[in-house]
């Protein structure tokens, strides 16, 4: 079965901190699939194309059919808002200062905003907002603030605020409103209404933004950022998975697993543009220099051990004549002091790594009751108890 690559072996919580970056594409029969960017809106806004849904705003004009929607959404705003008192809702949906958009499909009224506009503090203020529950969570909201952002273009007024309940806050930030109020507390404070449970939020507007367009002009541009990734990324490949995890779950032990991967041998890795220079340039030189100074001290503390000396110099193949058709990634203490001088160990993984393919090297050639195979269990337990108690937390 195939797996994802594991990106630098691991072992037990001693790697320094990496992002992780969500892969948002995937692949089918060799084709890469950008994902699909979905239009809060799309379902609304057709209903509207063909001629079932209509907008209108509406206000305590005298007209009988404009009475008769403030009627409809004062009920949808006691339903949808029952913590608030009826009498309340019904005073302000009829105050003459404030205006509605009322939300109608096929001539039922299934939601609206409430507002009052101040133009001269060119801002408006959204008293209340709801869709009837059976319509909720199919993008009726969101196309609703939209008719309201155009009403408001319009007009010329550039500022949404509102106290916002609680429990809707995510539906504001997601048309826009933050919880910062950029304009100035002079302009707004002690003139709008303020409720227990409600946290202020403010949505700038601009005059240049056609927002019943919006939606779709910013799925074009996410597809258009996506399509380019997608060329600039190798993100999508997937890998068969090391043999050595197969090997190593059955002891239950998959991390030391991991660890004993070869680091020099992810080709995979390789191929998918990872180099070891990238990785330095996410790491401080002044890490970098720990990292180095703490594998450093491990290797030589490895070397001083009284159980290194099988381990000192690469098995010797006219000596050991069939050792190396055995091993396949032979490994050993010289060795690796070459590839630290070289800098390849660019995090304390990579030499973990190569210590314990070593021992496990030493343990399958080998087998038990010898003395290499004692050595092999010493050196090993000494040099994790050692990479246990290096301070990484400090890098
Ligand atoms: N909390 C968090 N997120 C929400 C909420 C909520 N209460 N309601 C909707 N959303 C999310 C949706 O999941 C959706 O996100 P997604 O597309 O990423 O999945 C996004 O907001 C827009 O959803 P829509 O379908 O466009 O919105 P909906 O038609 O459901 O209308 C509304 C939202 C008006 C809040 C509706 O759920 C409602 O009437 N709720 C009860 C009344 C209410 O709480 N009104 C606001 C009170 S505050 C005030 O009036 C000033």
């Amino acid at each position: 079965m195939a797996v994802q690559l594991p990106v630098v072996p691991q072992a037990p919580k001693q790697s320094v901190g990496a992002h992780v970056i969500e892969n948002p594409f995937t692949e089918v029969n060799g084709e890469v699939h950008v994902p699909e960017v979905r239009i809060r809106d799309a379902f609304p806004k057709q209903e509207e194309k063909d001629g079932i849904l209509e907008f209108k705003v509406v206000q305590n004009d005298g007209d009988p059919e404009n009475m008769k929607a403030m009627v409809y959404l004062k009920d949808i705003f006691s339903k949808q808002l029952p913590k608030m008192p009826t009498e309340y809702i019904s005073r302000l949906v009829l105050d003459r200062r404030h205006q509605a958009v009322a939300m109608v499909k096929q001539g039922t009224i299934i939601g609206g905003i409430q507002f009052r506009p101040f133009k001269e503090r060119n801002f408006i203020e959204i008293v209340f907002c709801a869709v009837t529950r059976q319509q909720q969570v199919r993008g009726y909201g969101s196309y609703l603030m939209n008719h309201l952002k155009k009403h408001a273009q319009r007009v010329g007024i550039y500022n949404f605020l509102t106290y916002a309940d609680n429990f809707a806050i995510g539906y504001f930030k997601k048309q826009g409103f933050t919880l910062e109020v950029e304009m100035e507390k002079s302009d707004w404070m002690g003139v709008i209404k303020d409720y227990d449970g409600g946290t202020m939020m403010h949505c700038a507007l601009s005059d240049s933004i056609d927002y019943m367009e919006a939606p779709v002009i910013l799925q074009r541009q996410r597809r258009y950022v996506l399509g380019v990734l997608k060329t600039l990324t190798t993100q999508h490949q997937r890998w068969s998975g090391f043999k050595e995890f197969a090997e190593y779950t059955k002891d239950k032990d998959p991390v030391t697993a991991v660890a004993r991967i070869a680091a020099d041998k992810f080709a995979p890795l390789l191929s998918t543009g990872w180099n070891p220079e990238g990785y330095r340039k996410l790491v401080s030189p002044a890490v970098q220099r720990k990292i180095l100074e703490i594998n450093r001290e491990l290797l030589l503390a490895v070397k001083e051990d009284k159980s290194s000396w099988p381990f000192l110099l690469p098995v010797d193949g006219t000596v050991v004549t069939n050792y190396y058709s055995y091993v396949e990634d032979p490994i050993d203490i010289q060795t690796m002091e070459r590839k630290l001088d070289a800098g390849f160990y660019i995090t304390q993984d990579m030499l973990y790594s190569d210590l314990i393919r070593m021992i496990e090297n030493c343990k399958t050639y080998n087998g038990t009751g010898n003395v290499y195979y004692e050595c092999a269990l010493a050196l090993e337990a000494r040099f994790i108890k050692k990479w246990k108690a290096i301070p990484l937390d400090q890098l």
